[in-house]
């Protein structure tokens, strides 16, 4: 198993792209504390994978407050002695044109998706530091390569998402930890079926080279290859999974 005895703190783990996370994660080894806003559903995921035989815990707090990570961030603490594996994933993506957009529209965007890596990763990188190891995988999207209408606030959060990871892997380098990202193309989630018509996501995967819908699973394995041992000489890295949609 790849992440054998590892713990991992996965953001936004109750559904979707985290959720596929949590539950591969827990396949492979590790020990997943699961940080939701939905406190419902994030209990549910925790408890199926408990019943699977892996080991998960579950917290329910808002990615925008510290206050709220930190007792997860303490508990795996408390019981393992480390955070080996941080996954920031919690994020939103409704549409809003530029032209009517609120400034706390705006807010709310850059709070959840990008400010709340901040916090996670204020909590998170000490006891990396102390460890001298650690993988941090940010999630961004391809739509900050593409550019996308009725979205500036979410691409420009997601834009900001690559410059934390390209600045702090340049200075946790010296630490042994590595932070990389994925943007991922048109993921098939529940979320993404509120905003996406059939006919959208048919024009996304005409967009594609790879003639298939990608699912959370798709992103959920390039997250457990960039928090494993197989990734240990990549840091500051940006990998699209997208279907080979766009190609850097
Ligand atoms: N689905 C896609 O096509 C796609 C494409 C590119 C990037 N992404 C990114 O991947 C990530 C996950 O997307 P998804 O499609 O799985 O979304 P999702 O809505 O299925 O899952 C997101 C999870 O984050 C949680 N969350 C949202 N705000 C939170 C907050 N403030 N505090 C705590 N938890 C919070 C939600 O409750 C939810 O469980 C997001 O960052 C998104 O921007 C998704």
């Amino acid at each position: 198993m790849l992440l054998n005895e590892k713990t991992a703190l996965i953001t936004g783990a109750a559904t979707g792209i985290g959720e596929a996370v949590a539950r591969l994660f827990a396949s492979e080894g590790a020990r997943v504390f699961l940080l939701d806003r939905d406190a419902a559903r994030n209990r549910s995921v925790a408890e199926s994978i408990r019943s699977a035989g892996g080991w998960a815990q579950d917290f329910a707090g808002d990615v925008r407050r510290a206050a709220e990570i930190a007792p997860a961030v303490a508990s795996a603490i408390e019981q393992f002695g480390q955070i080996a594996i941080l996954i920031n994933n919690a994020g939103i993506y409704p549409r809003q044109p530029f032209l009517g957009m609120a400034e706390e529209q705006w807010d709310e965007m850059q709070a959840v998706n990008l400010k709340s890596m901040f916090h996670c990763l204020q909590a998170a990188l000490p006891h990396m530091v102390a460890r001298r190891s650690g993988k941090v995988v940010n999630i961004s999207s391809v739509t900050f390569h593409l550019g996308m209408g009725n979205m500036t606030h979410y691409v420009t959060s997601k834009g900001g998402v690559i410059g934390l990871t390209r600045s702090l892997a340049r200075e946790m380098g010296e630490h042994n930890i590595h932070i990389n990202c994925i943007t991922p193309g048109a993921i098939k989630t529940e979320s993404e079926a509120r905003f996406v018509t059939d006919e959208q996501a048919r024009q996304f995967m005409s967009s594609q080279s790879l003639q298939r819908r990608l699912l959370p699973l798709d992103v959920a394995r390039v997250c457990l290859f960039l928090s494993s041992e197989l990734s240990d000489g990549m840091t500051g890295q940006c990998l699209n999974v997208d279907g080979g949609w766009v190609m850097y």
